[in-house]
């Protein structure tokens, strides 16, 4: 049956983690030791993150495996294997390994880092989409740390596994990250079980602010009180953190913004504001809000501001922002 198929997968999850995790205190992970406290991440951390190191070696993970007797159809299954015209190789070599646990506790998934930033190869790997995972629907960080998402009613929303584990490590234990995708719809569903407020913390780089103004419209759409953190002079939270430790990043989570006032800065920037038609394009620019806004309240409160700011009349934005066919994210 599928749930007996699925118990399979699951062992087999939880063995390679265990290969992952005894990797780590090798001779041979001596590299991986050596980048992973250059980022300040100890063996402390390391245990209490169970974080792993897959070896240097093309089929070390899947020999173990058969070893143990699991099938070799069930590791491909996995992504943990692969196999080309030149034989059968491991999926994850020579990389830091993040394991990713889904909401129940069991382990679904791997993220894997290499220990070089080059060009030829790719940063991350994560797990492809299996039977036992989606990556859409799996926030990193969660399971560990759900509990006190939601005694403490809030989660911070950062973009990758690094800044998550900085975070919990540095006292955030609220912090998740959606997996190398754009936040999804399913993400913010299974977010919202446990609170209703969420900070973003993306990268400050084009593409963290991207991503940004994308998450808000889905965090809107689903109901969220929405805020947006913003730093100077560190790429994204990990750094951050580490440049200027626990009390300058309390201090930019007080100093927050409001998901409105966030795009109203981001917008700003984009436009004089001089003549009509830029003043035009940047009302535009907040369409996608206006219409995933599920309360009244907040619409007249938003339009209330631009109107101010604009010194335009409130009739005039409600007919270019509040339109009756309402959009779905
Ligand atoms: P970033 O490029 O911001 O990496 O990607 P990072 O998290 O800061 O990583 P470090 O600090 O250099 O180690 C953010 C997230 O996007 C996904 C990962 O989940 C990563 O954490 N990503 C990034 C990938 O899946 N593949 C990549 O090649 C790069
Ligand atoms: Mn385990
Ligand atoms: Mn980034
Ligand atoms: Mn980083
Ligand atoms: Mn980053």
């Amino acid at each position: 049956s599928k749930v007996n198929e699925n118990k399979e997968y699951y062992e087999i999850m939880e063995e390679a983690h265990n290969y992952y995790k005894e990797e780590m205190f090798k001779n041979t992970a001596r590299d991986a030791l050596e980048y992973l406290s250059k980022r300040k991440i100890n063996p402390k951390l390391i245990k209490e993150n169970e974080i792993g190191y897959a070896p240097n070696e093309w089929t070390g993970l899947y020999d173990y495996l058969i070893k143990k007797g699991f099938e070799k159809k069930k590791i491909f299954d996995l992504g943990l294997a692969k196999e080309n015209e030149k034989g059968i190789y491991d999926a994850f070599r020579n990389r830091i390994i993040f394991p990713i646990y889904s909401v129940s506790g069991k382990i679904i998934a791997f993220g894997g880092r290499s220990l070089e930033d080059s060009k030829d190869i790719p940063k991350y790997i994560n797990s492809q989409e299996t039977p036992i995972f989606s990556k859409g629907k799996n926030l990193y960080g969660f399971i560990q740390k759900g509990s006190n998402i939601k005694k403490k009613n809030y989660s911070i929303l950062m973009e990758g596994y690094m800044d998550v584990l900085s975070s919990h490590s540095y006292g955030f234990d609220v912090a998740l990250a959606p997996l190398g995708t754009a936040l999804t719809e399913e993400q913010a569903h299974l977010l919202k079980k446990y609170t209703n407020n969420v900070i973003l913390s993306f990268d400050m780089d084009e593409a963290g602010q991207k991503a940004t103004e994308r998450s808000i419209l889905i965090l809107k759409s689903a109901g969220f009180n929405i805020r947006v953190l913003l730093y100077k002079d560190a790429k994204d939270p990990d750094d951050y953190l580490k440049k200027y430790g626990k009390e300058a990043f309390l201090k930019v989570v007080k100093d927050s913004l409001e998901a409105f006032d966030y795009l109203y800065l981001r917008y700003s920037s984009e436009y004089s504001l001089e003549d009509h038609m830029s003043k035009q394009n940047f009302i535009n620019r907040f369409k996608d809000f206006f219409q995933c806004l599920e309360s009244d309240l907040e619409r007249s409160l938003y339009i209330d501001k631009l109107g101010k700011s604009l010194n335009i009349e409130l009739d005039v934005l409600k007919s270019i922002l509040i339109t009756n066919n309402k959009k779905r994210i």
